[in-house]
């Protein structure tokens, strides 16, 4: 580890909430996540040839040269996703010395892991656009911890526009910006850690493969086409995503009426359908929504992003939901690079 001269470039990556559209991006679905104000930062001067990073969440820092070609093996952990991100960039990473802190919780369902792997690709100077850097970005999670996540949080860290939502087509990757109502918050309540590596987040990948083999992608597949399925725990997967597209579809126009209500009720239908078709929420999530949605002023509230654990995020009027139950988060633009000041 050399010492690090003072900074005087911070790579800065938001968290993300997924508002709908869960476990529909990796068979090219729609989904409605928003960037929030929650933030990793890597404080950093180049450092030819080398990373060398510490992190405020860590006792170990990490120390890699560059090329960086296995990071399978590597210790300590968390510095597999960045090395990840330089393996990934090949020739294009430029070496760094710095620091990472963040305000996002770890382990717990608010990408950050995402989060850190976007900054470094942007600290190690990433030529590209946000949706190349997104897809640098998901392959090097798939490096690092083996999951075969989709698109989503990279695409929304990285491509998040200011003050609003974004509807992603994770077929084409066009990205729409949503504008949230007036009056309503998006609050976290954070329930239980978990990690989808080892999780059956894989199975559930899996599963709609299955369901592909028979119908096509399930982007484009029919609630009609479910008869042709014939194993009844895949064709329960596939119902649950071809449903949540339209979910996503109606929730966008609901916000566009200004029918919060509808919107609401579509956010509790998504999370019957991951919890019964799917299988992603457990007993503890399906109490805090139940607990949640029950209160004054909540619309709506589901599990939020790969579930086995994380969080439930809800939209409720203004103010309904204390400091004490939960998070109110603000939508924000992507992650960038600024000075440090
Ligand atoms: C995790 C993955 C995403 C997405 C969600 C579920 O957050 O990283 O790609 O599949 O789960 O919607």
């Amino acid at each position: 580890m050399s010492d690090v001269t003072p900074a005087t470039l911070v790579a800065r990556a938001p968290g993300r909430v997924n508002l709908i559209g869960d476990h529909t991006d990796y068979t090219g679905g729609l989904v409605l996540p928003m960037a929030i104000d929650r933030w990793t930062e890597i404080h950093f001067t180049p450092r030819p040839g080398w990373i060398d990073l510490r992190s405020d969440d860590e006792p170990d820092p990490v120390s890699v040269a560059l090329p960086v070609h296995d990071v399978r093996r590597l210790e300590p952990r968390w510095g597999r996703y960045v090395a990840a991100v330089a393996a990934e960039m090949g020739a294009d990473a430029m070496g760094i010395a710095g620091s990472v802190s963040t305000d996002i919780p770890i382990g717990a369902g608010w990408s950050s892991s995402a989060a850190l792997e976007i900054a470094a690709a942007l600290a190690f100077g990433h030529p590209g656009s946000p949706l190349e850097v997104a897809q640098l970005c998901r392959r090097a999670e798939f490096a690092a911890s083996g999951v075969p996540c989709g698109i989503m949080d990279q695409l929304v860290i990285a491509a998040a526009v200011d003050a609003h939502a974004l509807m992603i087509d994770c077929t084409s990757y066009e990205a729409a910006p949503v504008a949230l109502p007036v009056g309503v918050d998006i609050v976290i309540r954070f329930v239980a850690h978990r990690t989808l590596e080892g999780s059956e987040y894989g199975d559930r990948v899996a599963e709609c493969n299955r369901a592909q083999a028979v119908v096509g992608s399930l982007a484009t597949a029919q609630l009609a086409d479910l008869r042709r399925i014939d194993d009844p725990l895949v064709r329960r997967r596939a119902r649950h995503v071809i449903s949540e597209n339209q979910r996503v579809r109606d929730f966008a126009a609901a916000l566009a009426a200004d029918d919060i209500a509808a919107a609401g009720r579509l956010m509790l239908e998504s999370h019957r359908s991951l919890a019964e078709d799917f299988g992603t929420s457990t007993p503890v999530m399906d109490a805090a929504v139940a607990e949640m949605a029950a209160r004054p002023g909540v619309w709506g509230v589901r599990m939020t992003g790969g579930g086995f654990g994380g969080c439930i995020v809800a939209l409720a009027e203004s103010g309904a939901v204390g400091a004490a139950d939960g998070w109110v988060v603000r939508p924000v633009g992507g992650a960038r690079v600024v000075n440090a000041d």
